[in-house]
């Protein structure tokens, strides 16, 4: 099969895309051929060796993909030839990835893709929307009527944040970084939308939240805790999701007074039952049209260095030239 793979970490120029011997699936394991595989920031941090884990050699990178099974392995009972699925959380702790044209998963990370609904679309879906319902439904634990901020409404997780939050029945303020991604923030559903840049913005977040926002959403890898408690309403909840080598001050007083909660998590920490139970629900809004990430472009598998330089430039050097998923087609 061709794949996209790494022999050693490194910059995204590591990335050799050649042929490599067609995995066999072992017991639970579905093979799938690869029609669709999103990029995401944490691939670029895994192939520079940036967030360290055991890695097989040679290494497919890649966490997420949608496409077809062509065989399963002993002991499969779900799943069979011919049948659509999607999936996230390969290409971590040990797992091969998926910017391959096959690849062998365990069937406990596969969902049945809804008619109708591209693999293009359920792969771009996938990782960002399991984190979106991770941090909103197990960690804030969002109610209906709940104000949502999502600083950064306009990107991969924050794009289905802003989706998700509105289809739990959250009213939901967001930002983003011009014209046109705010006028798409709006057609995500968000109820506000302003510009991350703005210097008054934690008094627009007030003047459109007087009581303050319920669950504030950072996508940024250095968050502003003193903006965010400000903005804060009594028993607010801040999730963190980014930002290895953050340090930044944290307002103790305004927090524990207000009585606030500070939630930090991983997705791919999630145990596959928690994971399926969230695919369930973004199955569900998918197939509704309540979710549609947005996607940039779409790349061949020849061009996957070059989607990891886009990506991270765009999470790290903040490069704003990304509207959307970056989505490799095997
Ligand atoms: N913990 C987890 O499980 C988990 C899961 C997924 C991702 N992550 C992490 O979450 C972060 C975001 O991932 P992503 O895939 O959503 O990235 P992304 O698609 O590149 O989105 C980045 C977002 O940041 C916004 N932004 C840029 N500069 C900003 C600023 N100064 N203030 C506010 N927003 C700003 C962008 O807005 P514009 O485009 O409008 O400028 C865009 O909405 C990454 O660091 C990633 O590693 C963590």
């Amino acid at each position: 099969m061709r794949a996209a793979f790494i022999n050693r970490t490194g910059p995204p120029e590591v990335i050799v895309v050649g042929d490599l011997p067609d995995p066999v699936p072992g017991p639970r394991e579905v093979l799938v051929r690869v029609r669709a595989s999103a990029v995401n920031p944490i691939d670029t941090s895994i192939r520079s060796g940036a967030v360290a884990m055991p890695l097989p050699t040679p290494f497919v990178v890649g966490c997420d993909l949608a496409g077809e099974v062509v065989a399963v392995g002993d002991g499969v009972a779900a799943l069979r030839p011919g049948m659509r699925v999607w999936g996230s959380n390969q290409g971590l702790l040990g797992r091969q990835g998926t910017c391959a044209e096959l690849a062998a998963v365990d069937e406990r990370w596969l969902y049945p893709t809804p008619a109708g609904i591209s693999d293009v679309d359920a792969a771009a879906a996938a990782l960002v929307s399991i984190t979106a319902h991770l941090g909103l439904v197990r960690e804030a634990e969002v109610r209906p009527g709940e104000t949502v901020f999502v600083n950064g409404g306009s990107g991969g997780v924050g794009s289905a944040v802003v989706q998700i939050a509105k289809a739990l029945g959250a009213r939901v303020i967001a930002t983003a970084g011009t014209p046109a991604k705010r006028d798409a923030v709006a057609r995500f559903g968000a109820d506000v939308v302003l510009d991350y840049r703005d210097r008054d913005l934690a008094d627009q977040v007030r003047a459109a939240a007087p009581t303050g926002v319920d669950v504030f959403w950072e996508t940024q890898r250095e968050p502003d805790f003193d903006r965010a408690v400000s903005m804060l309403a009594d028993r607010g909840r801040i999730v963190v999701m980014a930002g290895r080598d953050a340090r930044p001050p944290f307002p103790v007083g305004p927090f524990y007074v207000k009585g606030c909660r500070l939630l930090g998590f991983v997705m791919f920490k999630a145990d596959a039952a928690t994971q399926a139970a969230a695919a369930a629900d973004i199955n569900r809004w998918l197939q509704s049209g309540r979710l549609r990430v947005p996607v940039d472009r779409l790349l061949p598998l020849a061009r996957t260095a070059e989607a990891h330089a886009v990506q991270e430039a765009a999470t790290i050097a903040r490069s704003t030239a990304l509207a959307g998923k970056l989505v490799i087609e095997p």
